[in-house]
């Protein structure tokens, strides 16, 4: 930044000496076209010896004028504001010249007299070269302008640098010092997270941040695939835990053994086969597990009974789809799986229990399992009669298709009932 700075100053001040060159050469060329154009006058009007109190007058008027001076052809001064000089011929000195053109010269001369702008112009009487006018003008006012200009530029270009270095370190600052807070707070969290690393950092804190940034996101995918791989095994403990309950409530009845699995399984094909996704899958296989948890309140000697229950036993039994809501209904994680194992028993026509919902009224879930209970249920030994075969089972399905199953799934339900 300073060097951009400084190349630019350097630029800004070339050009500003270059304008101050200008507008004084502008002035020096207005004087001289004043006193040329006063001379020409007097020269016209005869009266020669107005051209040494023109000459002094123009002089006095302008302080940074030297002298001004007319000499004729023979380079012999006829007149001259120092007026010693009258009479003499011009000697010539060293110059560096500025501008020529037909009517004006402009040198630029350092002599003993000083350092000056020296200006000619022609004077012509009636299209005759008779003499020229000469004026000096002192540098000391375009070195003075050319000073000052200078000067005011230096501390405006100074403030400029100390602004930027300023900005710099405020900026440095505001970026560097919340990297570096969030590098410690990283390395803090590393700790907490148990992660200890010797490491050697780069001195930018850049480079130490990015660094830190990837070990955290290495630490945050180990964690990540540890929960994955917890509530992997989570789950399947929650699920061996199901089936063991609906395993024992099985074994209350050696009829019934293994039911709820089987019945599980049944109505897994049979959601996958109407295009459950894979959680409503998972949903559907835990509350098939739990459908009759409510026989868990009918007592052994009504659920074994071989002999035809009396009303009250029938009541108890045809009671289990309610008490299974009721327990399920003590833990909130439990509570979606009621609809289903409320409603299992419910007909399509509407002549089910316990609250005789009709075709759409019943839980999807709740129409799956009645289909796979009484499939499994037809299929099984019961005391008091054999089990079916699956031929005969399934002419069952057909006839109770539209009456106590739903015909859609009862169709989807045979049709998948020997795939793999
Ligand atoms: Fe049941």
């Amino acid at each position: 930044m300073i060097i951009a700075t400084f190349i630019f100053y350097t630029l800004v001040v070339r050009s500003m000496n270059q304008h101050i060159l200008n507008e004084v050469l502008k002035r020096g060329e207005s004087v001289t076209n004043i006193t040329a154009l006063s001379v020409n006058q007097i020269l016209l009007s005869g009266n020669f010896e107005e051209i040494d109190n023109t000459l002094l007058k123009l002089k006095n008027i302008n302080d940074d004028i030297d002298y001004i001076a007319f000499i004729d052809i023979t380079r012999k001064i006829i007149s001259h504001t120092d007026l010693n000089k009258k009479g003499q011929r011009i000697r010539l000195a060293k110059f560096n010249q500025l501008k020529k053109n037909k009517d004006l010269i402009i040198h630029e001369k350092s002599d003993i007299f000083g350092n000056y702008f020296e200006f000619i112009k022609a004077i012509n009487i009636k299209e005759r070269h008779v003499g020229n006018i000469f004026v000096g003008l002192n540098k000391s006012l375009f070195t003075s302008i050319k000073h000052k200009t200078l000067k005011r530029l230096l501390i405006g270009f100074g403030a400029i640098v100390l602004v930027g270095i300023i900005g710099i370190i405020m900026l440095y600052t505001r970026i560097t010092e919340p990297l570096k807070r969030l590098s410690m707070g990283m390395d803090k969290m590393k700790k907490e997270l148990g992660i200890n690393t010797v490491r050697i950092y780069s001195n930018y804190e850049l480079e130490r941040f990015t660094d830190e940034f990837n070990e955290i996101s290495m630490l945050i995918n180990l964690q990540k695939q540890n929960f994955i791989n917890h509530t992997r095994e989570m789950k399947e403990a929650y699920l061996s835990a199901v089936k063991v309950l609906a395993s024992a409530i099985d074994a209350r009845s050696p009829y019934t053994v293994g039911h709820s699995t089987r019945v599980s399984k049944l109505s897994m094909k049979l959601g996958e086969a109407i295009g459950l996704n894979e959680k409503e899958l998972e949903e559907l296989e835990i509350t098939c597990l739990f459908h009759d948890i409510g026989k868990i309140r009918i007592p052994d000697n009504i659920l074994n009974k071989r002999e035809k229950l009396n009303s009250s036993e029938y009541r108890e039994v045809i009671n289990h789809p309610q008490k299974g809501a009721e327990i399920l209904g003590m833990a909130l994680s439990l509570q979606k799986y009621i609809p289903a194992v409320k409603y299992h028993h419910e007909w399509y026509n509407g002549e089910g229990y316990p609250e005789g919902l009709k075709k759409d009224r019943i839980p999807l879930f709740a129409s799956i399992v009645t289909i796979a209970d009484a499939f499994d249920s037809m299929t099984s030994h019961r005391p008091y009669r054999n089990a079916l075969s699956e031929l005969e089972a399934i002419k069952e399905l057909i006839n109770f298709s539209g009456k106590q199953f739903d015909p859609y799934l009862v169709e989807v339900f045979i049709s998948i009932l020997n795939k793999p």
